[in-house]
């Protein structure tokens, strides 16, 4: 009898984590696959353009849950993916990262007892005040397979008391996609906006923390339009930024920091790649920044990725808006570290996860 394995994903960062998994397991005539899209992120330019660009399959299923509050958006992910599981009945479930989507569905298989394994366990950035950071304590304590992208997570895991049997380190799917489609990542993209390789930055923040604070969200806008009068500025807007940036009424007067909507795929990859210096609050940008060897200082005072600073070409710089001038002077001086790719981001994770989801479920 066929193996139903159930993935389910709702957000933008989700959809690179899953491709590769879903495509090692299609080879295995002996595993059917339901792909469930919480619907957490519904705009084309969050959602669709991901499942196009990555060879994902289009969704069986759509639970439409929106944006709300959390307590809203979780629960009726909840409502609604219960439903699905009675009905499939999967023999796994697979959830992916951090998002709200994850935890939500973590806890409906929990209680119902159908097994669920966690791709992108054992992160921590120990600041509870993350919305992930709860996603993630969580999450890891009620699935019975962690799949680790990085030794750190395997430690944090041990730490709280995760049996070891459950715990693989299979190392980093994010960078299973980016190897696959890395060729693809031309420099057309930054010809379309005006830039030079190595001759611009580019800038993404969406966390709460940055964001919602008017305050705050006014002091980073300022400081990158200081910066963009050395190197000039990309920066694709999450809507949340946007929404803010609306509210606040805020004008941009230096041309050389670009607002760009939210980009692609492959062109928000080659704009990585291309890039002299990258300023974020992403998690996955962290991971790729450091697999591509270009600078990243992230505008976080923690990381649940802290192999992207030990190893990897990442900096954090918190909320420090003089630090953050201050290293993109050092990287522009050539004074930065050069950082290396951490063990196992080699873009075999989802094969290595497959082995493992079927050779021991
Ligand atoms: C979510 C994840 C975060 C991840 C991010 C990537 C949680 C708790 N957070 O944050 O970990 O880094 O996705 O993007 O799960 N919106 C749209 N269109 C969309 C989606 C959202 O306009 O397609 C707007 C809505 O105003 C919404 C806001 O963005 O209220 C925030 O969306 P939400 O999914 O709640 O959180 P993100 O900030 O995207």
């Amino acid at each position: 009898m066929n193996k139903h394995i159930l993935h389910v994903v709702g957000a933008r960062p989700n959809f690179m984590k899953v491709a590769p998994v879903l495509r090692v397991l299609q080879e295995d005539d002996g595993i059917r696959q339901t792909l469930v899209h919480t619907g957490q992120h519904y705009d084309a330019n969050m959602s669709d353009v991901f499942f196009r660009e990555l060879d994902l399959p289009e969704p069986d299923i759509n639970l439409g849950v929106g944006s709300a509050s959390h307590a809203v958006q979780t629960a009726s992910i909840m409502l609604r993916f219960e439903k699905v599981v009675l009905e499939d009945r999967p023999d796994l479930v697979l959830v992916y990262g951090d998002v709200n989507s994850t935890v939500a569905a973590a806890l409906v298989c929990a209680k119902l007892g159908i097994p669920v394994g966690h791709v992108e366990a054992g992160l921590r950035s120990f600041d509870r005040a993350m919305p992930e950071e709860i996603n993630r304590l969580l999450t890891d304590q009620i699935t019975d397979i962690l799949f680790t992208p990085s030794v750190d997570g395997n430690e944090n895991l041990a730490r709280e008391g995760i049996d070891s049997g459950k715990i693989h380190f299979v190392g980093n799917v994010m960078i299973d996609t980016l190897i696959r489609l890395l060729p693809r990542a031309t420099d057309v993209s930054t010809r379309r906006f005006g830039v030079l390789p190595q001759q611009y930055g580019l800038v993404t923040l969406h966390r709460p923390s940055n964001v919602d604070d008017p305050v705050m969200l006014q002091t980073i806008m300022d400081t990158l339009q200081k910066i963009a009068t050395q190197l000039p500025l990309l920066f694709p807007i999450h809507p949340r930024t946007r929404k803010r940036l609306q509210e606040m009424g805020y004008q941009i007067t230096n041309s050389a920091l670009q607002l760009l909507e939210p980009l692609g795929y492959i062109e928000f990859l080659a704009l990585q790649k291309n890039a002299r210096l990258v300023i974020t609050d992403s998690g996955g940008i962290q991971e790729e920044t450091s697999y591509l060897g270009i600078p990243c200082l992230t505008v976080r005072n923690n990381t649940e990725r802290p192999v992207t600073i030990t190893v990897g070409t990442n900096t954090l710089v918190g909320q420090d808006m003089e630090r953050l001038k201050r290293e993109v002077n050092r990287i522009l001086g050539g004074l930065y570290k050069e950082g290396s790719i951490p063990p196992l981001w080699d873009g075999h994770a989802g094969e290595r996860i497959a082995r493992i989801v079927t050779q021991q479920w």
